[in-house]
């Protein structure tokens, strides 16, 4: 006979846990047979001595159990999706699925709102007017038979024990340990039943992971997971030290997204969006098609029209824009060498473009535009940013964020390199550093 208490002690000692304590445990809390506090214990445990790879692999698939495995059936091509850990302007999903779409995959990406300094993609999606984010499965199959490429809420039937352990988390101090991270993230994309998956695990100031050694422990956890169940994984570690492009905040990321898909945008976002679609292109099996040249052509722009307007939205119609804009100065003359990811995360945030609580309102039209990037050579009084939002009593916050934040020096400076490693199935025994260039 199992117990909750027994397996927590059995983890507060540094034993392994084994599959039926596992399985038993997720199971029970999902179903409310073993309590809050008891999971909180075990959840510190586990954040305080670690899980092995096996009761890794195995609670992901007691997270997977608790729930269903979306049923999509033949779409008529390969399935592939990706998953950010999340970033300050990290809008790449937007022209990433439309383009992979484009070049003869299905992308099925169920994705969540934000929380805190990042943004999250529905957020964004829903500053479209008309746009719907609940799809049912049949409707998620049948757009991904369409037009290659959905971008929806999960469905409340996918691993419903990460939603309840991921919000227990949040309040207990325990969202940071490496193996629950990983399956819950792992859990969720194993049950939506895609084929292959590209993961882009941010390193830096605006992002989850600030250094880099702990993020390519998360890369090399996740592609093992996926390795254990069968899905093929890759992970590109990026930089998340300065902000993703030009816009920070829901309607200003979708006019950059849009820019993008017509063949224009920031170098970054493009550079990023490319080398994502190569990697899930090669996961698909799809050869022969260049994703660059796709996107540069604005051949992934009308995937994207037909992706908002299946799901209502009207791709034409004019975003919403805030009805406050200010500036932020230079202070000084010089070179611009610094622009601080979580500064600007925290001044998006704080103007409305993000929610401090899961039942918090997000407002479309806040955020923050950069006007120059690193290596620009600006002048004292020139404008760099631009702050956006509907209550500018926000203003005085969002500036006290930015302190600091940009630099000015006299050196030439260039953007911070934007990937910085790739970890694929077949290396992650061996050391991640071989592949640094
Ligand atoms: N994102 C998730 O989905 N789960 C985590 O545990 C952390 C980030």
């Amino acid at each position: 006979m199992l117990s909750a208490v027994d397996v927590i002690r059995a983890k507060r000692d540094g034993h392994p846990l084994t599959d039926e304590q596992v399985h038993w445990v997720v199971a029970a809390y999902t179903r409310g047979d073993v309590a809050d506090e008891q999971m909180a214990a075990l959840a510190m445990a586990i954040l305080l001595n670690g899980m092995d790879a096996g009761e890794t692999a195995r609670w992901t698939q007691a997270m997977i159990d608790s729930g269903e495995v979306l049923a999509l059936g033949d779409v008529g091509r390969p399935l592939v999706d990706k998953h950010s850990t999340g970033g300050v302007g990290d809008k790449i999903t937007l022209p990433l699925a439309p383009l992979v779409a484009a070049c003869g995959a299905a992308v099925p990406q169920l994705s969540g709102r934000g929380l805190g300094h990042t943004g999250g993609t529905l957020d964004k999606l829903e500053a479209i007017p008309g746009w719907r984010a609940a799809l049912s499965v049949e409707e998620i199959a049948a757009q991904l038979a369409d037009v290659g490429a959905v971008v929806c809420a999960t469905t409340p039937s996918l691993a419903p024990a990460d939603r309840k352990l991921y919000a227990l988390r949040d309040v207990t101090g325990t969202v940071e340990s490496i193996p629950l991270i990983a399956s819950s993230i792992m859990s969720k994309k194993i049950a939506e039943g895609t084929d292959g998956l590209v993961l882009d695990v941010k390193v830096g100031s605006g992002a989850f992971m600030k250094t880099e050694a702990p993020a390519r422990e998360l890369a090399e956890t996740m592609v093992r997971i996926g390795g254990a169940h069968g899905l093929a994984t890759t992970a590109l570690l990026t930089d998340m030290s300065v902000p993703l492009g030009r816009a920070v905040g829901n309607a200003l990321e979708v006019a950059e997204a849009v820019e993008v898909l017509r063949g224009g945008g920031p170098a970054d976002v493009v550079e990023l969006t490319v080398a994502l679609a190569r990697e899930m292109l090669a996961l698909a099996g799809i050869t022969g098609v260049d994703p660059a040249a796709v996107l540069a052509s604005g051949g992934a722009y009308p995937v994207w029209e037909r992706m908002i307007a299946a799901q209502g939205g009207d791709p034409a119609a004019p975003l919403p824009v805030a009805t406050h804009v200010e500036e932020v100065l230079a202070d000084r003359s010089g070179v611009l060498t610094g622009v601080d990811a979580f500064a600007v995360g925290v001044a998006a945030w704080r103007l409305g473009a993000g929610r401090a609580r899961k039942e918090d309102a997000v407002q479309a039209a806040a955020g923050v535009r950069l006007l120059a990037g690193i290596g620009d050579e600006v002048t004292a009084g020139q404008p760099l940013l631009e702050l956006h939002t509907d209550t500018p009593e926000a203003v005085t916050g969002a500036r006290a964020a930015l302190d600091g934040g940009l630099r000015i020096g006299a050196e030439p400076a260039a953007r911070p390199k934007l990937v910085l490693d790739r970890t694929a199935a077949d290396r992650t025994q061996q050391t991640a550093s071989a592949h640094r260039s």
